[in-house]
């Protein structure tokens, strides 16, 4: 069981805002492993940016890439993958992470993360959507996110501090494998 129990990459999933990529990219200083932003991998292949996609193709085309840029990915040990929010919603992408390492679950509140999207600028989803919409998207998806392995608070304390959360959680899963 050593390689399940290597955790050979790690999925940081949760609702937009909640600090996947930020958090991401300090987990992978902290641990030295390589940090994948799935948003990234998924313009830079499509040569357009996440809303440039939605403009031209729509959603259901986005998710066509996301789940493909996912797939794609070349089994990879430490490896530090920060996923889109609306990652949770296909069963295959569930497939596809769990088969390559741990979902980790960043939560946080409705009224932190409605904060932190702001306009909603870069983010197809939010920018113009009712704020009522938004949090109705963000109720839906809350049973998927709890599906992860991991769930850390996201809520209180630096990036930082929830990158530390975050490696806490993972030691601790560890340990009881
Ligand atoms: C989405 C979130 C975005 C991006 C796309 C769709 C979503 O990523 O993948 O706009 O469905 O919640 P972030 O969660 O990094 O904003």
């Amino acid at each position: 069981m050593a390689a399940e129990e290597d955790f050979s990459s790690l999925f940081l999933v949760g609702f937009m805002g909640v600090g996947k990529s930020t958090v991401g990219s300090l987990l992978a200083q902290m641990t030295g492993a390589e940090l994948i932003d799935l948003d990234t991998l998924i313009a830079h292949r499509a040569g357009m940016s996440i809303p440039e996609i939605f403009d031209c193709c729509g959603e259901a085309e986005f998710r066509r890439q996301e789940t493909a840029a996912l797939a794609s990915l070349p089994a990879m040990p430490g490896r530090i993958v920060a996923t889109g929010g609306g990652v949770v919603g296909r069963e295959e992408n569930w497939t596809l992470m769990r088969r390559a390492g741990v979902v980790v679950y960043l939560r946080a509140d409705w009224h932190t993360l409605e904060e932190r999207i702001g306009s909603g600028e870069g983010r197809p989803l939010a920018a113009g959507a009712e704020r009522a919409r938004l949090r109705s998207l963000w109720e839906q998806r809350l049973p998927l996110y709890e599906r992860a392995e991991v769930i850390v608070d996201a809520e209180a304390g630096s990036p930082e501090a929830v990158a530390r959360r975050v490696l806490e959680a993972i030691n601790r899963q560890k340990g009881q494998g």
